[in-house]
């Protein structure tokens, strides 16, 4: 899941950990480091934490300036030292991001000329096809040529030869990888992040590029020709993120919604006029048949909120649907359409297939992206960035609302322009924005409140979240979140269709938050409520003063939320159903920064 690569000129093995440290936020289950000692390849890998990996380098310790590092995610091969990267032969030493399909037919076709593999992964189908073209005396750069035409799949791999300390090769299909020029050093990383540290000069790879490093320079290759790709300058910072004074990197970014909130609103609109400023657009919403947004998990959600906020507003029909279905679905697309990108990290594999299939049916591609240098920032006619800041957490917190506040002020934008949407409204929309930043202070202010919830629903085996309209999706980002964070099962549901299923499964055992901001579907939400009462359930109540003076009565606990314009409502109550996810998690004793088998930005299908 992390690659880092290093052509060093002293010893590499510690500063490769460090690499891996700024990594870790991507979500792994082992880790390892190669490097070449007297022209051989040494190795040391760990299953679990970094931790795990820095006590076996310290019992055996492993020099070298060049070097390879990686933290694993596993997708083929269990969890295991064994499987764990790099994966070497004798000649070779690979680390590999991704999935590589074809491996079985490789792998056979490897077996049958009489290799051995030591791995359950697809990554030793590359490790043992560039060894076999090695046997056969081909230099690196050729069998790597070679390599490029065999392999189907996704992968950012690096691979580094024995005997060939001043040499790595890089390549990238579908999984991003960059690389990083030094002071007579060269680097190669899976991210910008991870390269930070090391250099400020970053040339990011293009689809199907492969690039050989050597210690003054860097040659990248296309479909067998050298091509150039431009050198940028990292805006990102060197310094190790860290958590601040908060316990974790979660809890620091759930504070950071305001300020995430902020920074993004300073770019879309305008608090003096009171209007939206959105970026030039190649079309004009007139004439926009149809809106597609796609994404995949939390950022789903924000095209799913974005989806009413585009009905209602600018009545411009909105189809949301995640990246993986998506892609394959084969919708028809209408000539004209245009369709959004809804990603943090800007390289989810499923969002960007669901983008490169909506640009094939001639669609114009937007993408709300935190990560400007990401492929689907590339791969975009229009960029509307996240300023969220780096986001360490595996659960995407802050990136939410950021998402929340581009589509909210391209929705008003996109009703001006259709005329859907008169000034004085647009006016009363755009302060509401304004205004979320500190509401959602407030928020964070009264935490005890949401802590001291968080543990009456930590025992619960399993926890129902019901919302409406515009809030329903914050019933399904709360239910997300508590599983993905406690381990707690958990669903959430349209209120309105509680009566169709879920209601069934209402005892006094089970919480039930429902997410009921005063609006114009209260009275109905109201009545859902009124049903888990009647049923004996455990209504957990999220609404303002007004709504819990209503309904705090029948309900097992209530938290009161300022209260707002309900436009801005889901951007609010994103933040207490994170939070009471959080603190779920915590008193259960999980790991929040990192919960199990989940990764921060998947890469693979
Ligand atoms: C992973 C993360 C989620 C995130 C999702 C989409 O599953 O654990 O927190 O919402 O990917 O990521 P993206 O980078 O596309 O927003």
């Amino acid at each position: 899941c992390g690659i880092i690569g290093i052509i060093g000129k002293d010893a590499v093995t510690p500063r490769l950990i460090d690499g891996l440290r700024r990594l870790e936020y991507r979500g792994y289950d082992s880790a390892g480091v190669a490097t070449l000692v007297n022209g051989h390849i040494g190795r040391r890998r760990a299953e679990g934490k970094i931790a795990n990996l820095e006590a076996r380098v310290a019992a055996e310790p492993l020099a070298g300036t060049t070097g390879i590092a990686h933290t694993r995610w596993a997708t083929h091969g269990g969890v295991s030292e064994r499987n764990a990267h790099p994966i070497a032969t004798d000649r070779v030493a690979i680390v590999h991001n991704g999935i590589i399909e074809n491996f079985q037919e490789l792998k056979e076709e490897l077996l049958a000329q009489g290799r051995r593999f030591d791995s359950e992964t697809d990554t030793e189908a590359v490790a043992q096809l560039l060894t076999s073209y090695l046997e056969r005396q081909m230099t690196p750069e050729e069998a790597m040529g070679q390599a490029m035409a065999r392999l189907k799949g996704a992968f950012a791999l690096v691979c580094m030869f024995a005997g060939r300390h001043d040499l790595l090769i890089g390549a990238r299909r579908n999984c991003p990888l960059a690389v990083g020029y030094g002071e007579g050093e060269m680097y190669l990383g899976s991210d910008g992040l991870a390269l930070a540290p090391l250099t400020k000069r970053i040339c990011y790879l293009d689809e199907d590029d492969w690039v050989v490093v050597r210690q003054d320079g860097a040659r990248i290759f296309n479909n067998g020709q050298p091509v150039e790709r431009p050198i940028t300058t990292t805006a990102l910072s060197g310094a190790l993120i860290g958590k601040g004074n908060h316990r974790h990197f979660m809890l620091k970014e759930m504070h950071e919604h305001p300020e995430a909130v902020s920074n993004t609103l300073r770019s879309y609109l305008d608090p003096t006029t009171r209007a939206v400023t959105p970026p030039d657009l190649p079309f004009d919403w007139k004439d926009v048949p149809r809106l597609t947004i796609t994404a995949c998990g939390t950022a789903f959600y924000a095209a799913l909120i974005a989806k009413y906020w585009f009905e209602q507003l600018a009545r411009l029909p909105v189809e949301a649907d995640i990246g993986s279905e998506f892609r394959y679905r084969e919708a028809p697309m209408p000539a004209g359409g245009v369709c959004i990108a809804v990603s943090q990290s800007g390289e989810t594999a499923d969002t960007l297939a669901a983008l490169r299939y909506a640009k094939t049916q001639g669609q114009t591609i937007l993408s709300v992206v935190n990560v400007p240098e990401s492929a689907m920032a590339r791969e975009s006619s229009v960029v509307m960035p996240t300023l969220a800041g780096p986001e360490i957490a595996v659960a995407s917190t802050k990136a939410l609302t950021a998402q929340l506040v581009v589509l909210a002020t391209l929705a008003i934008a996109a009703a001006r322009a259709r005329g859907t949407l008169s000034r004085e409204r647009e006016a009363e929309l755009v302060a509401a924005l304004v205004e979320v930043p500190s509401r959602i202070a407030e928020v964070l202010n009264n935490d005890d409140a949401i802590a001291a919830v968080a543990h009456r629903i930590a025992d619960a085996r399993d926890v129902l979240y019901l919302g409406r309209g515009v809030c329903y999706p914050i019933a399904l980002e709360g239910a997300l979140k508590l599983k993905e964070l406690s381990y707690i099962h958990a669903e959430g549901y349209p209120a309105g269709e509680m009566k169709h299923g879920p209601i069934a499964l209402i005892t006094e055992e089970v919480p039930v938050v429902v997410v009921a901001p005063t609006d114009s579907l209260a009275d109905k939400i109201a009545s859902n409520l009124e049903q888990v009462h009647a049923r004996g359930g455990k209504p957990v109540l999220l609404s303002d003063a007004a709504g819990v003076a209503r309904l705090g009565a029948k309900a097992f606990a209530a938290l009161t939320m300022p209260a707002v314009d309900p436009f801005v409502a889901p951007i609010l109550y994103a933040v207490p159903v994170q939070l009471l996810a959080y603190h779920a998690a915590v008193a259960k004793g999980t790991d929040v920064d990192q919960p199990r088998n989940l990764a921060k930005s998947v890469v693979v299908e």
